[in-house]
């Protein structure tokens, strides 16, 4: 484990390397304690670099064994060595030599789950960010670009499956039992992107040939038996690759691309040109026994793992400030891909509900930072939302500013451009000026400020003169670093409605810039006036999404309800109505506990209705309209005070009424929507069973008793349905024999299945109230949780941390004691890890008084530890600064 050395690194102090290495041979000697790795690198010189300039390499927890160049051992005062760095002075004259380094590893031992570790007996690598470094010395650093030939070693009935980058050449079977295998991947490329792999696993293959004819063989690897799980994985990368070609003219460019899955992965997946290694999570699916939800995800990232090959692998960054360079862009495409894959619709609502629940909280607290940071104690910890999702709006804003074409003329050139190349956010921006021949330097504040921009807005209309006005005043709060901002552009894309819903063309525009469907804020205010408007009009603002911002808008509740029926955009009539919701369900929460909660309007539950038993429109978005805010939605929208007891009484009267009213239709489409053909993980599927399963959800609070969702829960063939029913059996009576009676089952029935198992670790995890911590503590006992395996503990302790309002914010503290005390047990095994779960505070200012006291004396108790890692550190120290 790395701890803190309280050194920051700078964006600003970026510069080359004063050596190249053309070319990486790795020769590893796979043994679980002692593995063997011998690294032979061509060193060159750069030019202008003087003579008696040494070379220094990166190390973490290395051992060294022997250290050559050009076939000569180094005497002992020619080097420096530590676990940590490799200085060599007294270096040849010559521009080019041959550097040799043998160092031994111990994968067993390794828990971190970076450099080269085993999971379940299988050998594999994660080297993103920093942990190349820990599998040999090296520069490792994503600007350094070499060609890797890599031979790997092992017993061969240990590991019969030998893998790395590129394409597949020599094996062959030695004398000792042991056997070989060597690949070449003739694509230069960062350290970070190098993978191994070698146990024994199953396979599932298939073939893609690329629009240019290029045959690929495509295997995906998962543990023996469960390669029928690996099915629909396969399909969507089928559909990743034939997608890339169509919409970004990016075609494969090995003979082979292989995903390997595996039970231990900090994070969702991994790039690794030609290798990608994958959290099982994200590979494995089958109706018995992963949700539409999981299915979705498999889409997804497999799908981003496999765009990376061009906007990551192929273009890489210069240095980790650039991250969203790959990881925003990617994301992008990633959501692009889905939103062809499934409704477009009900996509983009789901990605302004992650936005909103995990980017916008982010950008409000201390752990705030620009979509480009310029500076950092630990990257990993720079792997967030701001990063990722932000980043990936900042590339939507492009393609909505400059229109699809000429975006798509802008990534033509980034791929002409930079392919080979370690890159820049300013190279990135600069062909989008180039392609567009605009300007995009006021645009390109929204990579350097923190924060999320609110517009207030302000209409005025005017029969007599037929004008209608939209003021707009654009402001940014101070965050970490940050204390005054700029005004930014930000694209508005809008409607104007007439009555019925009818668009309304406006003749011409005064004011601030507006092309066709959008406006171009780019004054602290701005005033856009529209002619020809023959009635008062209700604007659609932010249709799409098109801005990561807030809005305070004058709207009334009848234009509010108005939007929410009739406008063409979904997300803005599904904005509209949580709109609506939202005032009520914060005011409510702001009464003290035990007081009566404000009548709901009946007129918004008349609309939730309307929207629920609407035919022409798609389930999945009946679906989320139905959902209504939850218990985090409501605490962001307060902001301040927070008492998590009082919204989930508001939220839970709101179901209440809205259930009450409407219980009898309610059940009539909840009989109608059940499907008894087989189990299709479609988006159409995947809406009708959300539907469902939310009305499951008001018709067992309207009930009052678990029989319904008891009979769900047996009658279910899928996990879908399964697991929804037992979510509302232990959300809403926790206490029952129902339920427990549907927990012991749901063990008995897969206690072998370590994913599935997740989720019944999770369900309990989230049981609202008081009495959730104490299950936790009991579930920490169960034999079958461990705090080695990443999904485990995310399934309980960041559920409960992260996902448990008012289990983890008890009034009396202990959700935050017990919790800095497992983070700091964590932290010992796998520091990367606790470093995310302890994100779950960030927010703890926004806590009533009480509760944010003992919020700030838990993670007082974290930083007062001494030998926490870099990562822990960092965190804790910018959530209590
Ligand atoms: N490059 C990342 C994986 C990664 C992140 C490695 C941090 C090391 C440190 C990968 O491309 C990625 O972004 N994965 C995401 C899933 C994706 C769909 C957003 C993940 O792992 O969460
Ligand atoms: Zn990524």
């Amino acid at each position: 484990m790395r701890t803190d050395t309280g050194q920051v690194f700078h964006l600003e102090d970026y510069k080359p390397t004063d050596f190249l290495i053309p070319e990486t041979h790795l020769d590893f000697r796979l043994h679980p304690e002692r593995t063997i790795v011998k690294s032979t690198l061509k060193i060159e010189r750069r030019e202008g670099v003087a003579l008696d300039t040494p070379l220094i390499l990166d190390g973490d927890e290395l051992k060294l064994e022997s250290i050559c160049i050009d076939g000569v051992a180094l005497g002992d005062n020619t080097y420096v060595v530590t676990p940590d760095r490799l200085e060599i002075r007294g270096l040849p004259e010559a521009e080019t030599f041959t550097l040799e380094i043998t160092t031994e590893i111990n994968p067993t031992a390794n828990r971190q789950l970076t450099g080269l570790y085993r999971s379940s007996n299988v050998y594999c690598t994660q080297c993103e960010a920093e942990g190349f470094r820990r599998i040999t010395y090296y520069l490792d650093r994503p600007d350094l670009l070499s060609v890797y030939t890599v031979r790997v070693e092992a017993e061969t009935s240990a590991a019969p499956l030998l893998l790395s980058n590129g394409n597949p050449g020599e094996k062959g079977t030695l004398d000792d039992g042991r056997h070989f295998a060597i690949w070449h991947d003739p694509h230069p490329k960062p350290a970070y992107l190098f993978a191994l792999v070698a146990g024994d696993l199953g396979v599932i293959t298939d073939t893609f040939t690329t629009a240019s004819g290029r045959p690929v063989n495509l295997g995906i690897y998962v543990e023996h038996g469960k390669e029928s799980r690996a099915l629909y994985a396969m399909d969507a990368l089928k559909r990743s690759m034939a997608w890339d070609e169509e919409k970004f003219g990016r075609e494969y460019d090995l003979d082979v691309f292989n995903i390997v899955a595996v039970s231990d992965f900090n994070m969702g997946a991994m790039e690794n040109k030609g290798l990608n290694v994958f959290n099982d999570k994200y590979v494995l699916a089958e109706p018995d026994t992963a949700t539409d939800v999981d299915y979705a995800g498999i889409e997804a990232v497999i799908a981003h793992e496999y765009f990376h090959n061009w906007t990551g692998n192929r273009i890489t960054c210069r240095d980790w400030f650039q991250l969203c360079l790959k990881e925003g862009l990617t994301v992008y495409r990633d959501h692009e891909f889905s939103a062809d894959m499934r409704s477009r619709a009900v996509k983009r609502i789901a990605e302004v509900k992650g936005l909103k629940a995990h980017q916008f909280p982010e950008d409000a607290g201390p752990l705030a930072h620009p979509v480009r940071p310029r500076q950092f104690r630990e990257i990993n910890n720079f792997y967030t939302s701001t990063v990722y999702e932000k980043g990936s709006e900042v590339v939507r804003m492009i393609r909505t500013i400059l229109g699809a074409e000429t975006f798509r003329k802008g990534m033509d050139l980034y791929f002409e451009r930079h392919d080979g190349d370690a890159a820049t956010i300013e190279d990135f921006i600069k062909v989008f000026e180039d392609a567009s021949g605009e300007d995009l330097s006021q645009f390109a504040l929204w990579y350097d400020q923190a924060g999320t921009p609110n517009l207030a807005i302000t209409y005025d209309y005017d029969q007599a003169t037929k004008t209608f006005e939209i003021e707009i005043e654009q402001s940014l709060k101070p965050t970490p670093g940050q204390p005054s901002k700029k005004p930014m552009h930000i694209p508005i894309q809008f409607g104007l409605l007439g009555t019925k819903g009818r668009e309304i063309r406006p003749r011409a525009t005064k004011g601030g810039l507006v092309k066709d469907d959008v406006i171009h804020l780019r004054k602290r205010k701005e005033r856009f006036t529209f002619s020809g408007i023959t009635e008062r009009p209700v604007p659609s603002l932010l249709r799409g999404f098109s801005a990561p911002v807030t809005m305070t808008s004058e709207l009334t509740r009848s234009d509010l309800a108005f939007l929410a029926r009739n406008d063409r955009d979904e997300v803005t009539r599904w904005q509209a109505l949580t709109q609506l919701l939202n005032s009520k369900l914060t005011s409510n929460s702001k009464r003290v506990r035990g007081g009566k909660p404000a009548t709901i309007e009946s007129s918004s539950i008349r609309l939730l209705g309307e929207l629920a038993f609407n035919n022409a429109l798609d389930e999945a978005f009946r679906a989320l309209c139905l959902n209504v805010p939850s218990e985090s939605d409501i605490a962001r929208e307060l902001g301040a005070n927070i008492d998590p007891e009082a919204i989930l009484g508001s939220r839970d009267a709101l179901i209440l009424a809205v259930a009450e009213a409407h219980g009898e239709k309610f059940e009539q489409l909840y009989n109608e929507l059940e499907h008894h053909g087989a189990f299709n993980p479609d988006a159409a599927g995947a809406g009708r069973r959300s539907l469902r399963n939310v009305l499951l959800d008001y018709l067992s609070v309207a009930d009052g008793n678990p029989k319904r969702a008891s009979k769900q829960f047996k009658q279910a063939n899928n996990m879908t349905e399964r697991a929804a029913a037992l979510n509302v059996l232990v959300q809403r009576f926790g206490t029952s024999t129902a339920t427990n009676d549907a927990l012991q089952a749901f063990e008995a029935r897969y206690g072998n299945d370590a994913l599935v198992m997740d989720k019944w670790f999770v369900v309990q995890a989230m049981q609202p109230g008081e009495s959730a911590l104490g299950k936790v503590n009991e579930l920490m006992k169960h034999q079958l949780f461990s705090l080695d395996n990443p999904n485990r503990t995310r399934s309980l302790i960041g559920a409960f941390s992260s996902g448990n309002q008012t289990g983890f914010n008890r009034a009396d503290g202990k959700g935050y004691q017990f919790f800095a005390e497992t983070i700091l047990t964590i932290d010992k095994k796998n520091a990367q890890l606790a470093a995310r779960l302890l994100t779950a505070m960030r927010s703890w200012r926004s806590f009533e008084p009480e509760r944010r006291e003992h919020a700030r004396e838990a993670l007082a108790s974290i930083a007062s530890v001494a030998g926490l890692s870099t990562d822990v550190r960092d965190i804790v120290e910018r959530t209590l600064a």
